[in-house]
């Protein structure tokens, strides 16, 4: 074997270390939940993304071990050749119902649903215009499809009117123009206005698409997500969402008009070419539609979470940005101090990842906090003493 890759890797990640950009992910010893075990200890958790708290639904559970006692642990196959099963299909089914819209489509990941769709939607001739801090999977499906590109500055629908002026001027283009925003934005909280967005797209006959990943289970009524949230049912066209955050399982969704499903069948290359999700995951993601649609109580639970320990964060002096969701930045200004405070917050029971460039601007540099249905009040004390500790111990407050 050539030393060559290695000699290279070696090179590589020495560079990352000396910038602070490579880290090792943490190894948990325990489900998804309030608290996680991190090397033998039990921290509070304020780092994933199961934000009702339904990993260990004891209804949802139940439903994987019976799919896998009927259906054995795998589809077989990718969906178009015997990847198919009933299961599949009352999931879509009911999915469509919960998102109120007229199809739903399953893929294996919110990752693969976005790359799907955005480059099955959007071929040569066509446009793609993107907020400038969409997720990394839509970015991935623009640069795979064939259609021109722009950005829009971070919720500047001005900006993107302009845009879209400019692509619809004479010599542009003729073909489709496909805008696309992430509901809720994932680093900083903060949710895309959709009015604004379809106001413009509008004008110019764009399609709008949403990246309903942070929203889903989180907003609108039942947490039906963005769309729903801001009754913009009858105005917008296409939603994409993942089946790995407050429903807490794994894959993603595209919801959307039935025809769209049908040339997404037809031509989108992960569906085509990529094996179908599990039984067990298709029947504890169903189970989680039902838990969605009949229990409330954890949607009530999330919020009152959230607006107790985004208060706290402030009432501390802590720099929370524009967050409105369950997820709430501490913006600490550089990413040496970023990771120092995800370290010792640790150190002292609470798991807190710090994000870093080049997921945010070096001077954006955070700890990311998100709660979920799942802490109890006390959790969330707990955790607001040790930020106090931890902050004052920084000069951060
Ligand atoms: C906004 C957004 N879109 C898409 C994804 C991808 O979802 P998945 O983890 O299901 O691939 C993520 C995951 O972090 C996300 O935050």
């Amino acid at each position: 074997m050539t030393n060559q890759l290695i000699e290279w890797c070696t090179s590589e990640i020495a560079g990352l270390k000396e910038r602070h950009l490579f880290h090792m992910p943490k190894v948990h010893q325990s489900a998804v939940g309030a608290r996680v075990i991190i090397d033998g200890k039990s921290v509070i958790q304020l780092s994933n993304n199961s934000y009702l708290g339904l990993s260990t639904h004891p209804k949802v559970k139940e439903a994987a071990i019976k799919a896998i006692e009927k259906y054995g642990v795998g589809s077989g196959a990718v969906r178009p050749i015997s990847g198919t099963m009933d299961l599949h299909v009352e999931c879509e089914e009911k999915l469509a119902k919960f998102k109120k819209t007229e199809s739903c489509l399953l893929f294996q990941s919110g990752f693969t649903a976005n790359v799907g769709v955005v480059s099955t939607l959007a071929v040569a001739g066509d446009h793609i215009i993107s907020d400038e801090l969409n997720h990394a999977s839509i970015i991935d499906g623009a640069r795979l499809s064939k259609a021109t590109r722009a950005v829009y500055r971070h919720k500047d629908y001005g900006h993107l009117e302009e845009l879209l002026k400019e692509a619809r001027g004479p010599k542009g283009i003729t073909g489709k123009i496909l805008v696309v925003t992430d509901g809720v934005f994932s680093m900083d909280g903060d949710v895309a206005d959709l009015k604004a967005c379809a106001d413009a797209c509008e004008k110019y006959d764009a399609i709008t698409m949403v990246d309903d990943a942070h929203a889903t289970g989180v907003l609108g009524e039942k947490g039906r997500g963005t769309v729903d949230d801001q009754h913009m049912h009858e105005r917008w066209s296409l939603t994409v969402g993942t089946l790995s955050k407050a429903i807490p399982v794994v894959g993603g969704y595209y919801a959307g008009p039935q025809i769209v499903k049908e040339y997404l069948i037809a031509k989108a290359r992960p569906f085509l070419f990529s094996a179908s999700a599990p039984p067990a995951v298709v029947a504890a993601v169903s189970a989680c539609v039902d838990v969605l649609e009949n229990e409330p109580q954890h949607h009530a639970k999330l919020w009152e979470n959230t607006k107790f320990f985004k208060q706290g964060l402030k009432d501390l002096g802590f720099n929370t940005g524009n967050s409105v969701t369950p997820v709430t930045p501490v913006i600490v200004g550089d990413g040496a101090k970023a990771a120092k405070l995800s370290e010792i917050l640790l150190e002292n029971g609470v798991y807190a990842q710090g994000i870093y460039f080049p997921m945010v601007a070096e001077a954006l540099s955070r700890v990311r906090t998100i709660v979920s249905a799942s802490h109890s009040r006390e959790d969330l004390q707990e955790a607001l003493d040790v930020f106090k500790k931890c902050g004052k111990q920084l000069g951060l407050i």
